[in-house]
């Protein structure tokens, strides 16, 4: 239902003499009619969210990724891989339009974006990340890449529940968190690394603090000591850049029970390793790799960008890494596949098979690395 024309026009003359807005509406029946609802909606949506195509995109509760690719189309990622969105929003139909969602959205993160610094990667304070980048960097106009989280943290025993945890590997998790396990969790993009973490850290003992540093505040585990530091990018003028390497120098300075490493891409790698080999236990990290088997190259390739040779980041990752935790994404499926072992043979840094699982859940099986696993977690004994 409308206000009438009558009604409209006695609101107008009371705000017009002055009246607030309440008193102006106080005898004219306010009806929320839908349109209104929808109106309300569509103001906050083109205001200060995502705008009227992304915003019930990602409201909706089976979506994990939204893309836009400039005025060259919208996808959307909802468990059946990337579909194509229809999209009649005028904003979405222009350059200056996109260019402008992306730079509204980047402030809404606290982030900068413009030529000067035409790459943002930020985390929302609801949790959806966001990376964005302006042309020329892309061929094709402002490029906005959205990712998702629920926003309920996810237990370990919700993520069992729902076959993304072999009930088995469970509690080998948990010993992991009790025994302080030195940790890394691989995968590749959207495999579920961050999510699997956040699972994890929530089981970490409430009087012990977390210290998580990331590119963005993304993890939000269920804990109530967390602290979470940020990188800083330089400023305009090339200057005032914090790296993830002091961040994880300053951390070891800041009495962390565990240190945790959002994401490890980088040098950084060097000060983990560091840190994990010199009594800061417990530690978990992820990185990017597309098998478990391929995390001691990537190892290798990130130590040299410190300027680590082969051979030092083999001896430390060995000594310092007590597993690795493989997740996969297959179709609508995302699980933990794998746990294996570091270990340095012949010089060699190696991943050794110690759980597998399948993909349905229905399998498991034991590689040549479960007795070091289970004698580092102290459980061989009671499940030998
Ligand atoms: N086990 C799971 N069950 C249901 N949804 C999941 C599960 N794991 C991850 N997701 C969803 O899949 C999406 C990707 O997950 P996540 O961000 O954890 O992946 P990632 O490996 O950290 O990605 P990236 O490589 O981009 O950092 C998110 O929207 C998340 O909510
Ligand atoms: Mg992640």
């Amino acid at each position: 239902m409308r206000y009438s024309n009558q009604q409209i026009h006695q609101i107008r003359s009371r705000l017009a003499a002055g009246t607030s807005m309440v008193h102006a509406l106080e005898q004219v029946p306010i009806m929320f009619t839908e349109e209104l609802a929808q109106l309300h909606s569509q103001v906050r949506y083109e205001l200060v969210g995502a705008g009227r195509t992304l915003a019930p995109l990602l409201e909706n509760p089976a979506t994990t990724d939204v893309l836009v690719n400039g005025i060259n189309g919208v996808w959307v990622d909802q468990g059946n891989g990337l579909e194509a969105v229809q999209v009649d929003d005028p904003q979405l139909q222009s350059d200056g339009g996109v260019r402008a969602l992306a730079v509204r959205l980047a402030a809404s993160c606290g982030q900068r974006l413009d030529d000067a610094s035409p790459i943002v990667d930020g985390t929302f304070p609801s949790g959806i990340r966001l990376h964005a980048v302006l042309p020329p960097l892309s061929a094709q106009g402002t490029l906005i890449s959205l990712r998702t989280h629920r926003s309920k943290v996810l237990t370990v025993s919700e993520l069992v529940a729902s076959g993304s945890i072999h009930p088995e590997l469970e509690k080998y998790i948990c010993a992991m968190v009790e025994n302080r396990a030195n940790i890394i969790i691989s995968g590749a993009t959207g495999a579920g690394k961050t999510t699997f973490l956040n699972a994890v850290l929530s089981l970490v003992p409430s009087d012990q603090r977390i210290l998580i540093i990331e590119e963005s505040a993304e993890l939000a585990p269920m804990h109530p000591h967390i602290v979470h530091l940020q990188v800083r990018h330089a400023n305009v003028q090339g200057v005032g850049e914090i790296s993830m390497s002091e961040l994880v120098r300053a951390a070891m300075r800041m009495r962390p029970d565990r240190i945790v490493l959002g994401e490890c891409r980088g040098a950084e790698v060097r000060d983990v390793l560091s840190a994990l080999n010199t009594g800061h236990e417990g530690g978990w990290a992820t990185i990017h790799a597309n098998s478990a088997q391929d995390v001691p190259a990537r190892l290798v390739a990130l130590g040299a960008l410190a300027g680590m040779n082969e051979a030092t980041v083999a001896a430390q990752a060995s000594s310092a890494l007590d597993a690795v935790i493989h997740v996969k994404r297959e179709g609508r499926r995302r699980f933990v596949a794998q746990v294996s072992g570091m270990e340095r043979i012949g010089g060699e840094l190696v991943c050794v098979e110690a759980l597998s699982v399948s993909a349905d859940q229905k399998e498991l099986w034991r590689g040549s690395g479960i007795a070091k696993l289970e004698a580092r977690l102290g459980v061989s004994e009671v499940w030998g």
